[in-house]
């Protein structure tokens, strides 16, 4: 286990891919109806970690911890309160295509086809490029991620778990520095979620990609990760420590769950999520202001250990 204060990278010699250095973020309070207060109040605090560059990283904690806010600093789209995020020794300010994310929702734009989505951010990533390269590595990412065939499809016409699939494909072909993936299969259904989760699993390991993923699914956690952060409740949510999976690669779900470790591993991050589960429910919500996630079906969001192994 790692301590939070450590940046582990500084005992060994892995490469670092992306600092998280002692981050921090505070957000106004808001009123019943959704407007800021004076008072703020603060999500996390002293968030201080290394992601190595080749390493599935994830993040799991309860609903409200501040993993979304942390993975949009990341990605640049918001600023820490304290702290900073380092990639390349510069400080993030602002998105990059070294940091490319995977949202929920899946954020495709509704009027391109698939074809399109992805081409998009290839020739955005390389502008010297001719057509023809372009339209070739495009075409080599959309056939890696299951899409033949679906090329010509606008995202309505497509199921959630192939739109996650274009969206997965959108970030990869890119060739980002770190991959951040924001539950990416939160919306798709379990069998479907499944199938792609081994298909992200193949991608990563075939283009020897950086990610950070945020997750609420245990057994999404164990099969995909080389490390996972534990984040305490918020609010004044802290990164409680850092746990190793050393299950063997390639993983299958078969050998997964026949492993020792797997379960060793299991046990503890719900003995976690349970301990910080009822130390969160006694004094309710009220405190601190609207520290719930906006959306209506946050519960659903709570980690669970899930169905799919
Ligand atoms: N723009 C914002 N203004 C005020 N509070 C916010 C804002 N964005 C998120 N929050 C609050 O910050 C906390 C953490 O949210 P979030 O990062 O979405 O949590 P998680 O992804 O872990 O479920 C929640 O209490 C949420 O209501
Ligand atoms: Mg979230």
């Amino acid at each position: 286990m790692q301590n939070n204060n450590d940046h582990s990278n500084e005992r060994d010699n892995r490469a670092l891919a992306m600092r998280v250095d002692h981050a921090a973020k505070d957000f106004p309070v808001l009123t019943s109806n959704g407007s800021p207060t004076n008072e703020t109040f603060c999500v996390f605090e002293d968030v201080n970690f290394d992601v190595h560059e080749g390493e599935f990283l994830s993040m799991i904690g309860h609903s409200g911890c501040g993993k979304s806010t942390l993975l949009n600093i990341m990605a640049g789209f918001d600023r820490p309160s304290r702290g900073g995020i380092v990639v390349d020794g510069k400080e993030v300010t602002a998105p990059g295509l070294d940091r490319m994310v995977v949202f929920q929702s899946f954020a495709l734009m509704p009027w391109l086809t698939c074809f399109v989505n992805v081409r998009v951010a290839v020739r955005s990533a390389h502008p010297d490029w001719t057509k023809d390269q372009i339209n070739a590595h495009t075409q080599k990412y959309i056939d890696m991620m299951g899409l033949t065939g679906a090329e010509s499809k606008r995202p309505s016409m497509l199921s959630g778990g192939m739109r996650q699939r274009v969206g997965l494909a959108r970030a990869f072909c890119v060739e980002p520095k770190v991959l951040l993936l924001d539950e990416p299969f939160a919306q798709i259904d379990a069998l479907t979620r499944g199938v792609i989760q081994d298909e992200l699993m193949r991608m990563w390991e075939v283009t020897n990609s950086t990610v950070f993923m945020v997750t609420h699914d245990v057994d999404e956690a164990i099969l995909l990760s080389d490390r996972i952060a534990l984040m305490s409740n918020g609010p004044n949510a802290k990164l409680a420590e850092i746990i190793e999976v050393n299950i063997p690669r390639p993983r299958t779900r078969q050998q997964m769950i026949d492993s020792p470790e797997y379960t060793r591993i299991r046990n503890h991050i719900l003995h976690f999520l349970i301990s910080h589960q009822m130390a969160a429910e006694p004094s309710g919500s009220e405190e601190g202001g609207s520290t719930e996630p906006p959306d209506e079906d946050a519960k659903s969001q709570q980690p669970s250990a899930s169905a799919v192994v």
